[in-house]
């Protein structure tokens, strides 16, 4: 095991065993008598809005029990070092109560992996299925029964902007702007003497979710899902173009970018440090939870010719399939999640979509509005950046060949990188 991984688990261990701490021991459960006397959720929410809408679901849960709750939250956009320590967890047979994953194929991963039980009877026991949107029920389940809880829907795809840089350099950005007049339109505002483009990618997702807006803006929605199917090469003009602007785009990104997190980068935005920046709804949360107001300390449009797809990043959470400590505790926590009430609380704070199609949307503000009017009209495809939109090993080799790209700037060598693990895909 690796020094910083060690640390990593050793600091889990700490933080899990100051919260019980904080929370004052353990009771005993729901006074059934069968209960640990806690719920530990793990997950990757530890920036200033997703700890906050962490809170709405964990405030439900003690309303609805006597546990206390244990935040076993690891630190780390996109999930990457949560999803070490999680294996590592699962692997030793100590599961917690509930973990975040994504819907989709990050979810049939864990299924085929034996990790996370079959959840269905909650699902006829609460009428959970008519409630959600047909695609997003889909993507919970797995050979038809159901194994996750959907909290939210997020839209990676969005181009968050500052009105006033973008004035300032008489540049205007709307549904008809395409990659080439934004490219244009950054050279023009770095030659103002301003940073164009913000990007925090410490944690690789946010550069590799760039990418794929960049792809997806060349190839569309149903092209996407050839691409991540394996269906269509990525060795392919289109996607060569994609890869090139991406390369282009780096050179007009702040120079601390690998040293920024994807919030840090977020929140540059509306504080003047750049005119724009790619990032998932979370963003939105993010600007929000620190008292900036959408309008007028920041702007946001669907990224550059992708304004007709929605790309879908989903949170869930899921209990274990094998040692899971406390069964009917779990039950309680995954009911919470899907209460109306919890829908609007917890996707306010968050920036997402609830999912419930019965959440009445007054009261939420007009981004989140049309963002959640978009999920229903539009064409959803999931993220690969977030380990959604393809297998666990292809997500990855994308994460890493992202990671290669950013280092040695080589199109080609990315693409032979891709074309490979697509080779694998289909054989
Ligand atoms: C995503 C997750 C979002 C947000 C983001 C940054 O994977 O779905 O909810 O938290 O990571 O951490």
């Amino acid at each position: 095991m690796s020094a910083k991984r060690s640390m990593t688990l050793a600091a889990v261990a700490l933080a899990v065993s100051l919260t019980a701490t904080a929370c004052g021991g353990s009771g005993n459960g729901d006074g059934s008598g069968g209960g640990t006397g806690k719920l530990e959720v793990f997950s990757w929410w530890t920036s200033g809005s997703e700890s906050k809408a962490l809170d709405v679901l964990f405030t439900k849960f003690k309303s609805d029990s006597n546990d206390q709750v244990v935040n076993a939250a690891v630190s780390g956009g996109g999930g990457s070092n949560a999803q070490q320590a999680l294996q590592t967890r699962l692997q030793g047979g100590n599961p917690p109560d509930s973990w975040q994953l994504h819907p989709d194929q990050d979810l049939a991963s864990a299924v085929e992996d034996g990790s996370v039980a079959d959840i269905t009877k909650l699902y006829d026991d609460n009428g959970w299925a008519a409630k959600l949107p047909e695609t997003i029920a889909k993507m919970v389940q797995h050979d038809g029964k159901y194994y996750a809880v959907p909290v939210n829907a997020h839209r990676a795809n969005v181009l968050w902007t500052n009105p006033k840089l973008l004035r300032q350099a008489g540049v205007t950005w709307d549904k008809s702007t395409t990659v080439e007049t934004m490219i244009a339109d950054l050279r023009k505002i770095k030659s103002t003497g301003k940073t164009p483009l913000c990007l925090g990618d410490k944690d690789v997702f946010a550069s590799a979710q760039l990418l794929e807006s960049l792809i997806l803006s060349e190839v569309g929605p149903d092209g996407w899902t050839k691409l991540f199917a394996g269906q269509s090469p990525f060795d392919d003009a289109k996607v060569r173009t994609a890869v090139t602007d991406y390369v282009t785009l780096l050179g007009l990104v702040n120079s601390d970018h690998s040293a920024l997190t994807w919030d840090q980068a977020a929140l540059n935005v509306p504080k003047g440090k750049c005119a724009a920046n790619l990032m998932g709804d979370w963003a939105y949360g993010e600007m929000v939870n620190k008292g900036f107001k959408e309008g007028t300390d920041f702007g946001y449009l669907a990224f550059p010719g992708t304004s007709d797809t929605f790309l879908f990043v989903g949170d869930a959470f899921v209990k274990p399939a094998d040692n899971a400590p406390d069964p009917q505790a779990e039950d309680i926590w995954l009911k919470a999640l899907l209460d109306p009430t919890v829908q609007k609380d917890f996707n306010l704070a968050k920036g997402s979509s609830p999912v419930r199609t019965d959440v009445s949307l007054d009261g939420f503000p007009p981004y989140q509005k049309a963002a959640a009017q978009d999920l229903r009209s539009l064409k959803i495809v999931s993220s690969v950046a977030h380990h959604q939109g393809a297998p666990a090993e292809f997500a990855q080799t994308y994460l890493d060949a992202v990671t290669a790209l950013n280092g040695d700037k080589n199109v080609d060598a990315f693409v032979k990188k891709m074309t490979a693990a697509q080779q694998n895909l289909s054989g």
